[in-house]
């Protein structure tokens, strides 16, 4: 799935980007292909979002965080300020990643959870992560 995703989106597809116009996109961020964006998500200044992306309805990606591509960042999720999160990664529905937080590619974090230190690439985590 990882290889089919990358080769369609480097070899055949230009994806668009599909954003709700009730989201609020700093004009300062820097936006990949094939990215959703749904009701009311913000994405504040200087960030970055990779290729077919997902901020979910609600979520809000604060100042200078860098998303990977194939990421998803879910409903009503909060990422402070300068949070890295690397590709194919999944952040659950209502999560809270503290400031400055590296997150890896191929991690899942449950919903719910509060983020408190850097995750391994690969990993799965619930709860208050510490
Ligand atoms: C993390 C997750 C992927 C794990 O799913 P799973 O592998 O099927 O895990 P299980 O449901 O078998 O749960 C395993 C254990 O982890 C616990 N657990 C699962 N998710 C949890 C969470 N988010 N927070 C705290 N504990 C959790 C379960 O209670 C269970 O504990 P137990 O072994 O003591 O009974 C899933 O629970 C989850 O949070 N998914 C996110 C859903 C979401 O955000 N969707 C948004 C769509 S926009």
């Amino acid at each position: 799935m990882q290889k089919f995703c990358h080769f369609a989106s480097k070899n055949i597809y230009k994806w668009p980007n599909i954003i709700d116009p009730s989201a609020v996109i700093s004009v300062n961020a820097v936006l990949g292909t094939g990215i959703f964006v749904g009701k009311t998500a913000i994405v504040n200044a200087d960030v970055r979002i990779g290729n077919c992306s997902i901020i979910n309805t609600g979520a809000i990606v604060e100042h200078e965080c860098d998303i990977g591509a194939f990421t998803h960042i879910s409903v009503n999720t909060t990422l402070c300020g300068q949070v890295a999160v690397g590709d194919y990664s999944f952040i659950g529905a209502g999560s809270t990643v503290i400031q400055g937080i590296k997150i890896g590619s191929n991690v899942i974090i449950g919903a719910g959870s509060v983020v408190l230190r850097d995750v391994e690439d690969g990993e799965i985590a619930v709860g208050v992560i510490k």
